[in-house]
């Protein structure tokens, strides 16, 4: 049983409505398809890359392994657990750092994590949710309210709501824009920790040397479909000399959607 699996998953986004005669109307148009019959599997203990340029369809992917989005086609599931059936085991067995910043500006950082941990089952968890703030330097933060730390520190309690439940595969969706040196190097010793304790990672970043360092397979998307898959090594063998050259040259060499439809 793989840590992650997606199965010919497609996400066709419905049309828009225009305007507010739209209220009226049913939407027309085809709508806008963000995942193009995308099947990956990522096995327990992996360190993975999931790269793409802006708009690839990276954090629709992963909504729809969170249950956030549902997919068009397809089927995806979380340590053996279809998101869809049996969404309960697949939540419990997912963290997700998510790329937006979403917080709740009425309580302190602890209480964000207590409530998190009561979602999940957890009572008496502050022991963990101790050890988390440490390695996220937030230990002198927990009794801040939300609303008072800097966008930075807001992320990083991101990164800790996602951890509280020690869920086997913890997804991070560019989980170190905006923030600074220190943490990124705390966030990824941490992280790193967590994934030689046996944790899979997902990691998309638009930071591709911290894609070569911490991973070892990469996936790469353009259009919603994946057009490269290997290890970081092979990839990196394949043009270039490192993650950042190869990236830009596998984008250069497949066609946009748009140049495709124009053919
Ligand atoms: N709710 C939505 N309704 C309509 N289109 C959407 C919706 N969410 C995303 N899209 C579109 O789907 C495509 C993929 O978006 P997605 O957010 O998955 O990209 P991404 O790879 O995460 O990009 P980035 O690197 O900028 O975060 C984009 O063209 C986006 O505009
Ligand atoms: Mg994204």
């Amino acid at each position: 049983m793989s840590a992650v699996s997606f199965e010919h998953v497609s996400k066709i986004f419905a049309p828009r409505t225009l305007g507010w005669r739209g209220l009226f109307r049913p939407p027309s148009g085809p709508g806008f398809q963000a995942l193009d019959d995308v099947s990956l599997t990522i096995e327990h203990g992996e360190f993975f890359a999931l790269l793409g340029p802006n708009g690839a369809g990276k954090t629709t992917l992963i909504s729809v392994l969170a249950g956030l989005c549902q997919a068009t086609q397809g089927r995806a599931s979380v340590c053996g657990h279809d998101v869809v059936n049996d969404y309960q085991a697949a939540r419990r067995s997912l963290g997700v750092v998510p790329q937006e910043l979403v917080y709740d500006p009425f309580f302190t950082v602890r209480e964000t994590l207590r409530i998190q941990s009561g979602y999940f089952g957890f009572r008496n968890n502050d022991d963990w949710i101790d050890e988390i703030l440490a390695n996220l330097g937030l230990s002198d933060k927990a009794d801040e309210n939300m609303r008072a730390l800097s966008g930075g520190m807001k992320r990083r309690v991101l990164v800790a709501q996602a951890l509280v439940h020690r869920p086997p595969v913890i997804v991070l969706d560019e989980p170190t824009a905006g923030v600074d040196v220190d943490l990124r190097r705390s966030l990824w010793e941490f992280i790193s920790r967590l994934n030689t304790q046996g944790h899979t990672i997902i990691l998309t970043t638009h930071y591709l040397e911290e894609a070569e360092m911490l991973c070892n397979r990469t996936a790469m998307l353009k259009g919603g479909r994946i057009v490269a898959l290997d290890t970081t090594k092979a990839l990196i063998a394949r043009g270039g000399g490192n993650l950042e050259q190869a990236f830009v040259q596998i984008m250069n060499a497949q066609p946009s959607k748009f140049s495709e439809a124009q053919a």
